[in-house]
Formats: structure tokens, sequence, C-alpha cells
């Protein structure tokens, strides 16, 4: 056993085996991490995904102040009790925008991935101002004071551009004109047809962005922005023509 011989040598001395195992682990992490360096993109590009409209992200930057993650993931993971109850599996490409993406791991609420158009805005007003009052048995917190928070996204532009800095397609003109689009999909009498241009059908897919006053006051509030963000989760992907990619 001329070839266990040899292997006897490295088993009995430790600083040999250290240095060699040291060697396989190196080459064998290479030769997985390198080729992702070289890839211009590990997310399969999907077509409709856009980057939030400057109102919704600022509803995004609301759910993670108040740390709705805490209580609701949105990932939908590919097993059949999930996708009955939530819908179509989540993509990586559903959240490649999401800077830091909100996938969660606790659920005590359901997963709010797809929870775009599945209800009313009024339902979701209702629902945050006292969630108990649509749903008897929930523990989820009120979140009245959205509706007296008046915002007017003074800092919003700043937001767009520091979220183009890591890789969102935010263009020159999305930046520029963050606080007009930011009023502008809160109210159904304004002129929508520059948001519609930058962030709707004709630039991103199927779908035109969702105008609506969301919480049914003239001022614009927090409750309009998490509820614009609300609205839009899961909605961007047509999962009618969707068809995966098998080489992915
Ligand atoms: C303490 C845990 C908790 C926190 C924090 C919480 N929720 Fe919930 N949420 C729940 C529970 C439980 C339900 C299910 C009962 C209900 O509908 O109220 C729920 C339901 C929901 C629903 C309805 C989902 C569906 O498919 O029916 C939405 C939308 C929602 N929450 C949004 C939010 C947002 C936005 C925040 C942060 C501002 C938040 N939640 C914070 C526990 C929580």
């Amino acid at each position: 056993m001329a070839f266990l011989d040899k292997h006897k040598v490295i088993e009995t001395h430790a600083t040999l085996l250290l240095v060699l195992s040291f060697l396989v682990v190196t080459i064998g992490g290479l030769v997985q991490i390198v080729p992702l360096f070289y890839l211009e993109n590990t997310i399969e590009k999907v077509e409709g995904v856009r980057p939030y409209t400057p109102l919704e992200l600022e509803g995004r930057s609301i759910y993670i102040r108040e740390g709705c993650y805490g209580c609701h993931s949105q990932m939908i993971r590919p097993m059949r009790d999930e996708v009955e109850r939530y819908g179509h599996y989540s993509l990586a490409a559903e959240s490649m925008y999401d800077h830091p993406f909100q996938w969660g791991s606790k659920r005590t609420g359901p997963d709010l991935a797809r929870v775009g158009g599945r209800y009313s805005d009024s339902w979701h007003v209702d629902h945050m101002i006292d969630p108990q009052s649509v749903v008897p048995e929930s523990v989820m917190p009120k979140y009245a004071f959205m509706m007296n928070n008046v915002i007017d996204g003074q800092y919003i532009a700043d937001k767009l551009s520091t979220n183009a800095l890591v890789g969102v397609p935010y263009s020159e003109a999305m930046i520029e004109n963050a606080i007009a689009d930011f009023a502008a999909q809160a109210d159904p009498n304004a002129d929508t047809a520059g948001l519609q241009e930058r962030y709707g059908a004709a630039a991103f897919g199927h779908l035109d962005v969702n105008v609506s006053n969301f919480d049914g006051q003239p001022e614009l509030t927090e409750m309009d922005a998490i509820i614009a963000y609300l609205q839009v989760l899961g909605t961007m992907v047509d999962f009618t023509t969707f068809i995966p990619d098998p080489t992915r």
C-alpha cells in the first residue's frame, strides 16, 4: 500500500496537512468565486422590472424606517403551499433595484412580495390606520400617524442619485424631475405624461405607473407613499407571458 504510506506522511505532519488543506481550499474557492467577477450580471433580466418611482421609493424608506420587515417577508419560495397562497415565486430580478433587499425571514404577518393590487387603496388606508378594524384578530400595530405626516420630497432627488450610485438605472431626467414625479403620482388631476414616459409602460413593459390619491386626502402624506409602494410590490412582471430562462 505504497500510496497510503505516502498519505500517512501528510496525516502525521500537522503543519504539512494544514498547508496542503489550505491550498486545496484556496483553489476550490477561486474556481467558484473568480468567474463571478467576469460575469456582467448574475441576475436574469426580466421585462417589466423598473426602478421605483420617487413616491414608491419614499414609501419604501418609510417601510424600512418602521421596521415592517420585522413581521413581513418579501420573498415567495418556490414551494407549492407558498405559490398557492401568494402567487408566482419571487424572481431575483424583482428585487434587483432594492438597496437593501427586503426578503426578510420573519413572518408574523403574511409575505408582501405580491401584495400589490390585491386590495384597494382605501382598504390599505383602513388597515394601516387600524388593522383590527378590517382583520379583527390582527396583531399588527396601528400606523394612523402616517395620515398626518405631510411630506414634500425635499430630499428625493438625492435619494435617487444615491441609488444610482449603487447601480439603479435612474437617468438624469429622472433625477431632475424627481420632485415633480413625486407629487404627480399622488394627484390624479396632475399632468403625468412625464412620469409615465420615464417609468411607465412605454419605457419598461406592461404596466403604467399607478397614479392615485392613495390616502384620499388633499395633502401628500406618508400614507400616500407607503400605499404607492405596497401597490407596486410584485406587479412589475407580467406572469401571463413570463418564461423562465432554462440556462440560468
Ligand atoms: C408586529 C408585527 C407587524 C408589523 C410590525 C407590521 N405588520 Fe403588517 N401584518 C401583521 C399581521 C399579523 C398581519 C395579518 C393580519 C392583518 O391583515 O392585519 C399583517 C398584514 C399586513 C398586510 C396585509 C397583507 C395581506 O396579504 O393580507 C399589509 C399590506 C401589511 N401588513 C403591511 C404592513 C406595513 C406596511 C407595515 C409597516 C409600516 C407592517 N405591516 C408592520 C403584522 C405586522
